[in-house]
């Protein structure tokens, strides 16, 4: 039997290269070695956007169409929609009674989230129970881990909580230690050199990008701005073609000597995006083709959501019944 994995994106935009250099690029290497599960997490993502409903409709399609563009196959991992597993709200409801309040308000990230959101003088008890619906997500596949952004890292370790608590209030072994793996890549910038590229900031490389919106993209970052004239020694650091040259250059030696000459002079700025969007377009290429080939066959996207729930389901409800003998509701 291979180890469970599950992982999870709220479907609240198309993926970018962020996403896939943080965690779709291992997603697609997981998926020979472990049981993968890739949770769509809708109603996780109407906890903030609850007025929103057509976003997050619309975005569910554009997620498991982002997942077959990296090559994500469904034979191999199960792709299913949050929402359309009850059994995960019913768990959430059971799980509640396993922790405070207090115990949420510590989470670093939900705490984290009320204040970029503002949502102090006004929080809905939704949002603020997000990390338990979480909980039961992972919880409910028996995952043996969970790759996680490091912000997300809190979410685990309240899981495990949850997890020991049921075991221990109605004695059983219902369910097991989950761990987490957090990426070894650092969070990929904007391509304005902002700490987080995100779609609605506008500073994204989309999985889907034509080459002509990828050339625009890269020709509009910045590089060193005392960088005048091509003979002008250059800075390496904080310039933004050359950290996504770090990510993506396959060639590390020729980048060393690239990253040299650019600090001697006599390199310039055309000729380091030039590359960099070479570079680009072969990665997200495949993808954008595959992202087309898909998108005019929404039937089979669509089929492989139903599927990949369904399957998702019976192990879920299977793990609700557990519960509900642990709890003695069963009549
Ligand atoms: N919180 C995750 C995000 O914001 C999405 C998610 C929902 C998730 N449920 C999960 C991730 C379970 C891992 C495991 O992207």
């Amino acid at each position: 039997m291979k180890p469970i994995i599950l992982t999870g994106d709220r479907p609240t935009g198309p993926l970018h290269i962020g996403h896939y250099v943080g965690s779709l690029k291992n997603r697609f290497d997981f998926q020979d070695t472990y049981k993968q599960y890739l949770l769509i997490a809708d109603s996780q993502a109407m906890t903030d956007n609850f007025e929103r409903p057509e976003l997050v409709h619309e975005n569910v399609t554009q997620v498991a169409l982002d997942y077959l563009a990296v090559g994500l196959d469904p034979k191999k991992s199960t792709f299913f929609i949050q929402s359309q597993i009850p059994e995960l709200c019913e768990m959430m409801f059971y799980f509640m009674n396993l922790v405070t309040v207090a115990r949420v308000q510590r989470n670093p990230t939900i705490k984290e989230e009320i204040k970029q959101k503002s949502l102090e003088e006004s929080l809905p008890v939704g949002f603020f129970c997000y990390p338990i619906s979480q909980a039961a997500d992972i919880l409910a596949f028996d995952a043996d881990v969970v790759p996680v952004g490091e912000d997300q890292n809190p979410m685990i370790e309240q899981t495990n909580e949850i997890a020991r608590k049921f075991n221990l209030v109605y004695k059983v072994k219902c369910f097991k230690d989950v761990k987490s793996i957090v990426g070894k890549i650092g969070r990929l910038p904007g391509t304005d050199g902002k700490a987080k590229m995100s779609k609605s900031l506008g500073n994204a490389i989309m999985l889907g990008d034509t080459a002509d919106q990828i050339k625009k993209k890269v020709n509009a970052m910045f590089t060193d701005p005392n960088h005048l004239r091509i003979e002008d020694p250059g800075s390496v650091e904080g310039n933004v073609v050359f950290m996504f040259l770090d990510y993506f250059d396959p060639d590390k030696a020729g980048l060393e000597e690239l990253k040299a000459h650019y600090r001697r002079g006599g390199l310039g700025d055309g000729q380091i995006k030039k590359r960099l969007i070479e570079i680009m377009d072969a990665l997200i290429a495949p993808m954008r083709e595959r992202r087309l080939q898909y998108a005019v066959d929404l039937g089979y996207v669509k089929q492989v959501l139903t599927d990949g729930t369904q399957e998702a389901r019976q192990v879920a409800a299977k793990k609700m019944d557990q519960m509900k003998h642990a709890m003695k509701l069963i009549y």
